[in-house]
């Protein structure tokens, strides 16, 4: 299962397909982006984009649309803010983490939602000959304590194997067909051989129960693929559907992440998220806690 680590070049660009229109989450994402919607005091994207800092990412690409140009300020340097707070002898550091080296956040635009594998492929100019991550924001991954994180784990995976990874984890039976599925072959630790890969399969007709969650490390060979692929399920380009036709060609691996994951893309998924990392905070955690015994009564 592994490959010489001289054979693959690093990881350093990812791509962030941040286009969809959240109608899930309206009025809420009516003028707002969803992914600036915040988990406490972070809006969603941000919790991505330091995803991919901790496992070296170093260029962000934005694949953008109408109306989600929040995302680009949220990143940028806030000068009138930055000015202010420092003559007001404000600790800036609450905004360290949103601010980018010139030329390494790019946003390239999806004129037209036609699906994730359409959205990647806009992408292509920026991500040119290299691997690249993928991260869809509406996953939130978080580490354990003292772990690392998602895409990190995936890093170092590909380190060993090359080729192309997801990430997976489990979820009900009833639930496989709002998923891309694997088609589970030898498992290695948390590495499981891909065999097949199929977008939103009926219950019945669906591989495994294991799930794809948001992560990618792919080959730029993927965009020419994406280039000819034609419409799959919910009649949209599907990302899954130009995986798959890469299986065999490159060594295809699924990573199990270990720590937690949260689907902010529905709203209890969000609460939830928003309770469980409330409570883990060290500076509101027990007052959360005391909100939430007063209001279970
Ligand atoms: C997308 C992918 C799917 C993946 C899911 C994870 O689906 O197409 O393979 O399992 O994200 O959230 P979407 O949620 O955009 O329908």
């Amino acid at each position: 299962m592994t490959q010489d680590k001289t054979t693959h070049k690093p990881v350093k660009k990812a791509v962030f397909p941040v286009a969809g229109l959240g109608t899930r989450f309206l009025p809420a994402t009516k003028a707002i982006p969803k992914e600036m919607l915040p988990i406490v005091d972070r809006p969603l994207i941000q919790y991505a984009v330091d995803e991919a800092r901790e496992a070296g990412i170093e260029q962000m690409i934005f694949v953008t649309g109408r109306g989600k140009t929040a995302i680009v300020e949220h990143f940028d340097v806030a000068y009138e803010l930055e000015d202010t707070m420092g003559e007001r002898g404000k600790d800036l550091g609450v905004l360290e983490s949103s601010r980018f080296v010139p030329g390494d956040i790019i946003t390239v635009r999806q004129q037209v939602p036609m699906g994730l594998g359409h959205a990647i492929w806009c992408a292509r100019a920026i991500v040119g000959d290299e691997p690249f991550a993928i991260f869809l924001p509406d996953e939130l991954m978080v580490a354990h304590k003292g772990s690392t994180g998602c895409m990190k784990q995936m890093v170092e995976a590909y380190d060993r194997t090359g080729g192309n990874l997801i990430s997976v984890l489990e979820v009900p039976e009833n639930e496989v067909s709002s998923y891309g599925v694997i088609d589970p072959g030898a498992v290695d630790g948390s590495l499981t051989q891909v065999k097949g890969l199929v977008e939103k399969p009926a219950v019945a007709d669906a591989p495994s129960n294991k799930i794809i969650s948001g992560r990618y490390i792919l080959q730029p060979e993927v965009m020419r693929v994406l280039e000819d692929q034609e419409k799959g399920a919910g009649g949209e380009i599907q990302l899954t559907d130009a995986m798959a036709k890469m299986i065999g060609d490159q060594p295809f691996h699924a990573v199990t992440f270990e720590g937690r994951r949260f689907d902010c893309g529905s709203k209890t998924g969000f609460v939830e998220a928003t309770l469980a990392l409330a409570l883990e905070r060290e500076d509101m955690g027990s007052d959360v806690r005391a909100v939430m015994e007063r209001l279970l009564g």
